[in-house]
């Protein structure tokens, strides 16, 4: 059975009337339907005006596995579409699914990486990001963790919640690890490419990792529910190809349509996402440092959420209560399983966010630390 996604829920409850500053998101600057067309000049619109409104293929559109492919820098029969990458890594651990076998995920994480495996009777085993190493990855941590019955091992880079990164080597050194070990090594990589220190490139790149991505992060295109899979092994792919037919058939021939548009013209887009993310941490750092006594954070590298901490240790929940009372969603860390946590994005609100940041300031400013 699935546990209650509490971080949905927090979201749910939150949603009408909208929040002055929902803050408790993980996504980019939206686009609108009319100017991601004009991205692309005049006749997109009557182009898909004209397409048949049919089930697409199962592996997705041509067009748009093509895009990906050529993005990826990989052959478009190892690229299959999904409906988000939340469907990708469902597929991804249902496959892994065998008596006895277990994966070895982060903690925190994107709540899914731990519950669904779990539905699934997996043996689920967490690899920890503390803050006092800057939410490192540790890879003595994972390879103890690793043995004859693990079927996966998953990162997630740059990271949701804490925006930290795992570099290059690191990543190749966790790639040959698990390859050596005959494990999976599966990157979650929904935020590449969006850096703020240092640009790492995409675990594509290496020989036999499974790479899931999407069009909700960097792209900031949540609504076009598209997602994808870059698996070089043919066994895999039929696995999960199959998964799908039976699951979701395919995605809309649609919202592939308009997800083709955004890859090709992911310059403008990604440009967009980073220089709106670029800014705003600037602006979350100041007040979060104005406010040190109250609030500790470690910097993020990439992505678009921080994840900083009540110093007194205390719940955040009631902190994160008292925000929402006052207009500024923000998600409790006890959705991530770190209570005295809170998540904060800094993808959205490009006219607003210096005026959010001005409350959260005013926020931390009348929670005693004593009780925050
Ligand atoms: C790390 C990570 N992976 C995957 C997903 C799923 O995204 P989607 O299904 O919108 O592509 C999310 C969404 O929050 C995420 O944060």
């Amino acid at each position: 059975m699935l546990k209650s996604f509490l971080l949905e829920d927090w979201l749910e409850a939150h949603t009408e009337p909208m929040p002055e500053f929902p803050l408790a998101g993980s996504t980019g600057p939206a686009w609108t339907l009319r100017n991601l067309l004009e991205l692309d000049g005049g006749s997109s619109l009557e182009r898909m005006l004209e397409s048949d409104i049919l089930y697409s293929r199962a592996a997705g559109a041509t067009a748009l596995r093509q895009a990906v492919a050529q993005m990826q820098d990989v052959p478009i029969e190892h690229v299959l579409i999904m409906t988000g990458a939340a469907e990708a890594l469902s597929h991804i651990f249902a496959a892994a699914a065998e008596p006895g076998a277990n994966v070895i995920v982060p903690t925190p994480c994107f709540p899914p990486y731990n519950v669904v495996p779990e539905a699934l009777g997996l043996d689920v085993r967490a690899y920890r990001l503390r803050r006092e190493d800057s939410y490192a990855v540790d890879l003595d941590e994972i390879r103890r963790l690793t043995d004859s019955r693990t079927k996966l091992i998953l990162v997630n880079s740059p990271h949701n919640p804490t925006g930290s990164v795992i570099d290059d080597k690191t990543m190749e050194a966790l790639h040959d690890f698990a390859a050596e070990r005959g494990v999976q090594f599966v990157c979650d990589e929904v935020y590449h490419p969006i850096y703020h220190g240092m640009a790492m490139t995409s675990a594509s790149r290496l020989a036999s990792a499974t790479v899931v991505g999407d069009l909700s992060k960097a792209f900031a295109l949540s609504g076009l529910r598209i997602g994808w899979i870059v698996e070089s092994d043919q066994r895999r792919r039929d696995l999960y190809l199959t998964a799908r037919e039976y699951c979701t058939v395919s995605n809309s021939p649609i919202t592939e349509f308009l997800g083709e548009i955004a890859v090709r013209h992911r310059r403008v887009i990604l440009d967009r996402t980073r220089d709106v993310a670029k800014t705003h941490v600037k602006l979350l750092e100041q007040v979060l440092e104005e406010h040190a006594g109250v609030v500790g954070w470690v910097r993020p590298g990439g992505g678009m959420t921080a994840l900083p901490w009540l110093i007194s240790g205390a719940n955040s929940r009631k902190f994160c209560e008292y925000a929402a009372a006052r207009g500024l969603l923000l998600a409790p860390g006890d959705c991530f399983g770190v209570p005295d946590h809170f998540r904060v994005s800094f993808g959205v609100g490009r006219d607003w966010y210096a005026v959010a940041m001005q409350r959260l300031g005013a926020l931390l400013s009348t929670w005693p630390a004593s009780s925050a």
